[in-house]
């Protein structure tokens, strides 16, 4: 798919819980975007902050996209305030996307740590309208109840929802992957999807290997250009020609869980 620079036109921005943004935009050259692809939005309107920052899609809708924003930093904080009507420079599609399971899987688990369930939810609603035989296992992990609270109302009302909190707040107390070692959630067979910290994607692709399932990772890194010329965002991986950096934006940012974690 071809990446395009364009303007985007925020629809709404709201707020949900204290840090977590949820921006609807309007975007009519982004409508083929794929689960898994991000964006390089400006934050600024000036010089300041000079790079671009990257978003996962969490939702393409029939006019654009949505966007579901941690407030970190100087740009995350900027767009909180972007009010209706605010234009957005852009550039996307980027990425390669989560692979679709094969038409007639019966399941697939989505594996979430924090603001990690962005591109997640964008991949849940993917299968409800397109794999509706595939039934969908969301795993959402947070610090707290509060930080799940803000999270809960994107997840797609189809996917069945297991939660588990550091303070045990809501759901398991206990680390999001400790819910794998439920035996229900290897049943039937699933695809695996995570994306959050580097941790917990360790710790499900191990799962995946041992159950010899497939699995699929998202991962963050700090971006400069976004298209793969900086080389700024490499990480290392185990490629079918051996040992070698692969490009986060360019390469990724979804991988084969074996790529990453051999
Ligand atoms: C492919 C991709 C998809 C992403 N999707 C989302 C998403 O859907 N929702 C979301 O909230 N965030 C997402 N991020 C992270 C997001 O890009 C950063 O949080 C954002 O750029 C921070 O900008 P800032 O100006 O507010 O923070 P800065 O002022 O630049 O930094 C504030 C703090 O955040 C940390 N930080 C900055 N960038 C990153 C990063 N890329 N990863 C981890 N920590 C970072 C900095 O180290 C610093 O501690 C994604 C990142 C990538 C690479
Ligand atoms: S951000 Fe420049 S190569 Fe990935």
């Amino acid at each position: 798919m071809t990446t395009h620079h364009g303007i985007a036109r925020i629809v709404t921005t709201a707020l949900s819980g204290t840090d977590t943004v949820h921006l609807v935009l309007e975007a009519p050259w982004l409508l083929q975007a794929r689960p898994g692809q991000f964006v390089m939005l400006r934050v600024g309107d000036g010089t300041a902050p000079l790079l671009r920052r990257p978003f996962s899609l969490c939702a393409v809708t029939h006019s654009g996209i949505e966007l579901l924003v941690k407030i970190r930093g100087n740009g995350t904080e900027r767009m909180a305030r972007w009010p209706a009507g605010h234009a957005v420079d852009i550039i996307g599609p980027l990425g390669n996307g989560f692979q679709p399971p094969p038409a007639g899987t019966a399941s697939a688990v989505l594996v979430a740590g924090g603001i990690g369930l962005a591109p997640l939810v964008c991949l849940a609603r993917w299968l409800r309208d397109n794999r509706p035989e595939c039934a969908v296992r969301m795993l959402l992990g947070a610090r707290t109840g509060t930080d799940c609270d803000a999270l809960i109302p994107f997840i797609p009302p189809s996917c069945a929802l297991q939660i588990a909190t550091d303070d045990g707040s809501r759901g398991t107390r206990g680390l999001v992957t400790d819910l794998l070692e439920d035996a229900a959630v290897l049943r039937p067979a699933p695809v695996f999807y995570g994306c959050g910290p580097m941790p917990m994607l360790q710790a499900l692709a191990n799962c995946a290997r041992r159950a010899g399932l497939p699995c699929f990772v998202s991962l963050e890194a700090h971006m400069a250009c976004g298209v793969g010329a900086c080389l700024g965002c490499t990480v290392p991986a185990i490629t079918p020609r051996g040992p070698a950096q692969v490009r986060v934006c360019a390469d990724g940012p979804v991988f084969d869980s074996r790529l990453i974690f051999p």
